[in-house]
């Protein structure tokens, strides 16, 4: 009996943790928070994501660049975070509450500046697009205290594939990706090919050198929280470089 109820135990306890371990981390951590561009947003287009026009694919102004810290090499893009403003009476404006962003940029360091080296490791910063930034401060207070936290993407219809390259190397951008946000694994299969890894390039953009031209394309994401789904012909036999695709399905 004793035995039995230690085992259930131990079951108990390997449980919760391989639950801890396939959700994001939610606790709140100390960074601080600025801003770049202007109020058009302009200045946040492109990045170091590999997102494109971040208007037309869904993720407006709400967006930032990570530092070194936050970053990841590029894994943290796609990622969301609630940001508030804290300890900063002078500058934080009251009852802002909090506001949500996508990791879609990186804020670079600059190891020869002696000020305002705040995207050098191991700090942790956001570089907000400056409609974001002023929602929490305004403008003149240059850089503020906040808290941070990954919450959940919520992202309206499925997952987007943008497909670009040579016949004999494809680079994919996987964008509007909700649940956890980041994806961390990407596996492609033609029509008349087995399941193979593709490998990171840069930010989202995820490549592979099989020749896929005139085959349908099935991928299997998994996000940064263990999920995986499977995307069956998700792109049909006749697309060309330079077409997006949206899946029927997302994560949540
Ligand atoms: C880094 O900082 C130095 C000193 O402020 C500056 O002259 C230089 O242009 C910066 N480099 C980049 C890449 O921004």
């Amino acid at each position: 009996m004793a035995t039995m109820s230690q085992n259930l135990f131990k079951s108990l306890i390997f449980m919760a943790l391989f639950v801890t371990a396939m959700s994001i981390d939610n606790i709140w951590y100390d960074a601080h928070a600025t801003f770049y561009g202007d109020m058009s947003g302009r200045d946040t287009m492109q990045g170091a994501c590999g997102y494109g026009d971040l208007i037309k694919q869904g993720y407006g102004l709400e967006t930032a660049a990570l530092s070194t810290a936050l970053f990841n090499k590029g894994s943290s893009c796609g990622a969301c975070f609630e940001i508030m403003c804290v300890n900063d009476p002078q500058w934080c404006i009251r009852n802002a509450g909090t506001i949500k962003i996508t990791a879609t940029n990186f804020c670079p360091p600059n190891y020869t500046k002696r000020v305002g080296n705040w995207c050098n490791p191991p700090l942790k910063h956001f570089d907000l697009s400056m409609p974001m930034f002023t929602k929490l401060a305004p403008m003149r207070a240059g850089i503020i205290p906040v808290k941070f936290r990954r919450v959940h993407c919520n992202k309206r219809g499925g997952v987007k594939f943008e497909i670009k390259g040579n016949p004999y190397w494809s680079l994919v951008l996987l964008y509007n990706v909700g649940g956890a946000g980041d994806v961390a694994n990407v596996k492609i299969k033609g029509s008349r090919t087995g399941w193979t890894q593709m490998t990171r390039n840069w930010g989202q953009k995820w490549q592979t050198g099989l020749v896929l031209r005139g085959q349908s394309l099935s991928f299997q994401v998994t996000t940064s929280d263990g999920k995986m789904l499977q995307f069956d012909n998700v792109v049909p036999a006749n697309w060309q470089f330079g077409q997006n695709f949206e899946a029927k399905t997302n994560f949540f």
